[in-house]
């Protein structure tokens, strides 16, 4: 006891922190992300554990932390059996794989770091909520957009009050004709029974950043939006026209072509996302054989997809605040973009720069907040993805759960707001929030 007392006493006195033990559920794209920043900061973070089945993506994590063999798992579930590990877990498995891996962990006293969206019902988003304020562990989801440099900043402003009081908001999210294409025509987030819908898997950021940056609760919402584009009735009617686009001949006129989107990015020297999804080992022979029998290859037009390409929705806040909302597949893939319309001046943002106008003195001023783009977990979702970690690494290593920005009860309730949009969307109604 004397000996703890004194190392937490010496350990505060040089301002050094506990290094902090993670276990990492699902080795795929974001899990190895986020297990990069013990690459980066080893003196606080150590990956300790994986459970992951893909041998190849096991392996690679294995490696790059050096995991002892007895913390090595197939699957979550002979993790979750095993006596406890580690301090925190980071859930990145798929989105209907999130309710009982959190559940689980957190029941055996781990801190839980849990990839978005919580759950694909609000029943088990509140079953996850309730569990972890059951066993008392600090949780955080993975909104990595509160913890971006540009929003930290952003948020401080309206906060402060610098354009008087937000009255309403203009928030777009540009997909991007070939993002969409990937993750939600061919890819994983492209069929609601298989993962979720789109506002869900793509938008419940944008619905948590509009209610972060408010900073009061929403009360309705209303939503429109549908599968406009990637159906089989919008094949263009082409001779030639084929299921993949490797034996297309109408592929060189076709945006979403998949040999455009692949090995165009592949001849340029990109081997990283999304070209990594679709051969994990990237070579011009595995791009070619996944684009021929994988679902990376198949005409945009005949896919299982049925998720929105385009929606919108309305939100009426708190104290008579209201925002809008669209997202859309048309565009080139870019940041956010954002107008904030206050009392005194307003906000355009567009992820990296905010530019204020004063009404007070008509003046436009230009703020930078860049963030390191060397394609570095500094740099990913605009600092986001370091951001989170820092702040949840710190508040495992302190105990202390003021440090999570995107914590139980606010993700709860932004949550909320989007399974209520996607029921008005559903039912072509205004759906009032319950508080
Ligand atoms: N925060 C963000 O901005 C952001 C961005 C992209 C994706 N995501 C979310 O992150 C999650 C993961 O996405 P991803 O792109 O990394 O997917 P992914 O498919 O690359 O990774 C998921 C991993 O889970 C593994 N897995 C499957 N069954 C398992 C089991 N029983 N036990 C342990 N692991 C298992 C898979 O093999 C796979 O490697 C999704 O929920 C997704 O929506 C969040």
């Amino acid at each position: 006891m004397g000996l703890v007392l004194t190392l937490t006493a010496q350990s505060i006195i040089h301002g050094i922190m506990k290094k902090v033990t993670f276990l990492c559920i699902g080795a795929g794209g974001r899990g190895t992300t986020y297990c990069s920043f013990a690459l980066e900061q080893s003196e606080r973070l150590q990956v300790v554990g994986v459970a992951e089945p893909r041998e190849l993506f096991r392996q690679r994590l294995v490696q790059a932390h050096q995991i002892a063999p007895q913390f090595v798992f197939n699957d979550w579930r002979e993790a979750a059996r095993h006596p406890k590990m580690a301090d925190a877990v980071i859930i990145a498995t798929q989105d209907a794989m999130h309710t009982e891996p959190a559940i689980a962990f957190a029941k055996r006293g781990y801190h839980v770091l849990l990839e978005k969206p919580m759950a694909p019902t609000a029943k088990d988003c509140r079953r996850i909520i309730a569990a972890v304020k059951r066993h008392g562990v600090l949780f955080a989801v993975c909104h990595v957009m509160r913890y971006t440099t540009y929003t930290r900043k952003l948020k401080a402003l309206v906060a402060a009050g610098t354009i008087g009081d937000v009255v309403n908001i203009q928030h777009l999210e540009p997909v991007g004709f070939w993002h969409q294409a990937h993750s939600f025509v061919r890819g994983n987030w492209r069929n609601t029974a298989e993962s979720t819908f789109m506002l869900l898997a793509k938008s419940c950021h944008d619905l948590d950043w509009l209610r972060h940056i408010m900073g009061v609760p929403c009360q309705a919402v209303a939503s429109f939006g549908g599968l406009k584009h990637f159906r089989k009735q919008e094949k263009p009617i082409a001779a030639g026209a084929a299921l993949r686009c490797l034996d297309c001949a109408y592929e060189p006129q076709c945006v979403y072509s998949a040999k455009k989107i692949y090995l165009g990015r592949f001849a340029r020297g990109d081997k990283g996302w999304p070209v990594d999804v679709v051969a994990p080992v990237v070579t011009a022979e595995n791009l070619d054989r996944a684009l021929r029998q994988g679902p990376y290859g198949r005409c945009v037009y005949e896919c299982d997809n049925d998720v929105v390409d385009h929606q919108v929705v309305n939100l009426q806040f708190a104290g008579n605040r209201t925002a809008s909302f669209t997202m859309t597949a048309f565009n080139a893939a870019g940041h956010r973009q954002t107008r904030i319309f206050g009392t005194r001046g307003m906000f355009e943002g567009d992820g990296v720069t905010i530019r204020h106008t004063d009404f007070l003195t008509d003046t436009v001023t230009a703020i930078n907040t860049e963030t390191n783009p060397d394609g570095s977990l500094l740099s990913g979702h605009g600092g986001g993805d370091f951001g989170l970690m820092d702040s949840f690494v710190r508040a495992v290593s302190e105990n202390n759960p003021a440090q999570i920005l995107s914590g139980p009860d606010e993700t709860l309730e932004s949550h909320l707001m989007v399974f209520s949009a996607e029921q008005a969307r559903l039912k072509n109604r205004v759906i009032e929030l319950k508080q």
